[in-house]
């Protein structure tokens, strides 16, 4: 196991030092990105989603001090303990629905494992609203949204142990003139604590979740039962009419996947472990 997880973080290593941020998102990064969030349970309705949709306008590059966030993968306490930098790249058909004068509302929302959802909600890690930034003009549309209010500073990831692999999501949502903030939450300094994406979203007016970022980070051993999702084929998503049939696959394998308890998923750990590999493999080929 031991070294299976080594192996998977030499992967993550080898594909985060190559990774860049892009200077465009194509249509088949969009799909995959959607198929991969629904993947990872996050549209669940039930406390271990966000019962929001992504409606996936651009890729969202989420920069730490170890390298990119690579979607799904785990990363230790330490690795994700800095506020990170966080890029938005829309495709060239995207681009014109980030302008000068669109905002946006950025959370960090953890979603429990989904073997040992958290009964009081999601947990909020960072909020800020009325963020501003307009897409890049000519080959590289990405840019980095900022001056904003930031209403919940960054609290790193700290799961509590033996909750199994909590899955955290940065979430760009497009925030309309008819947003309005929450009274307990319209102010700087609000400290870190449940709530519910959704009931946030819906109350205040928000607009669709345009781009997400999702990763694992885990505390010692579970001691629960553990559900893994599965790998999201990439095959299928090279067309955006394949990608609507992926993610609704996606959508019954998680689902099936947070109904299965499988104590010990030791298996589908080295599966997924071999498909990063071959991933990692041919990036390092090419
Ligand atoms: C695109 O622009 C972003 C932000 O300015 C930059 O970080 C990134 O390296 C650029 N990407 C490419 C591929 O040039
Ligand atoms: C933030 O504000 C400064 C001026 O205060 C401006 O120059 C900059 O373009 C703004 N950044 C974004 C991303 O809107
Ligand atoms: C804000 O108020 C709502 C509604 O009363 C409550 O559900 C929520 O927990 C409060 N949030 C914070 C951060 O205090
Ligand atoms: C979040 O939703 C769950 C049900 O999924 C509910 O039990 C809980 O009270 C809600 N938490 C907050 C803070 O609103």
């Amino acid at each position: 196991m031991s070294r299976i997880s080594s192996l998977v973080a030499l992967t993550a290593f080898s594909l985060s030092a190559l990774a860049q941020v892009p200077a465009t998102a194509t249509a088949s990064d969009l799909a995959l990105v959607s198929a991969q969030y629904i993947n990872s349970g996050f549209a669940s309705t039930s406390n271990t989603g966000f019962g929001v949709s992504l409606k996936a306008e651009a890729i969202l590059t989420v920069e730490y001090g170890f390298g990119n966030v690579v979607n799904g993968m785990a990363y230790d306490v330490t690795q994700v303990a800095a506020q990170p930098t966080v890029y938005v790249t829309p495709s060239t058909s995207t681009a014109s629905d980030f302008t000068s004068s669109s905002l946006y509302t950025l959370t960090l929302a953890d979603a429990a494992s989904l073997g040992d959802p958290d009964t009081a909600g999601n947990y909020r890690h960072y909020l800020a609203n009325s963020l501003t930034g307009a897409s890049g003009s000519g080959s590289n549309l990405t840019f980095v949204p900022s001056n904003g209010t930031v209403i919940t500073n960054y609290a790193s990831p700290g799961p509590i142990a033996g909750t199994g692999p909590h899955r955290y999501a940065w979430l760009l949502f497009a925030q309309p003139s008819t947003f309005a903030a929450p009274s307990n939450l319209s102010t700087t300094g609000v400290s870190p604590s449940h709530w519910n994406v959704s009931s946030y979203v819906s109350s205040s007016h928000l607009g669709d979740l345009i781009a997400a970022s999702f990763f694992t980070v885990e505390n010692g051993t579970p001691t629960g039962s553990v559900a893994s999702t599965a790998a999201v084929n990439t095959a299928t998503l090279s067309t955006a009419s394949a990608a609507a049939s992926a993610a609704s696959s996606g959508a019954s394998s998680a689902a099936s996947a947070a109904a299965t308890t499988a104590k010990g998923s030791d298996a589908s750990a080295v599966r997924a472990g071999s498909a990063l590999l071959a991933v990692g493999a041919l990036a390092l080929f090419l």
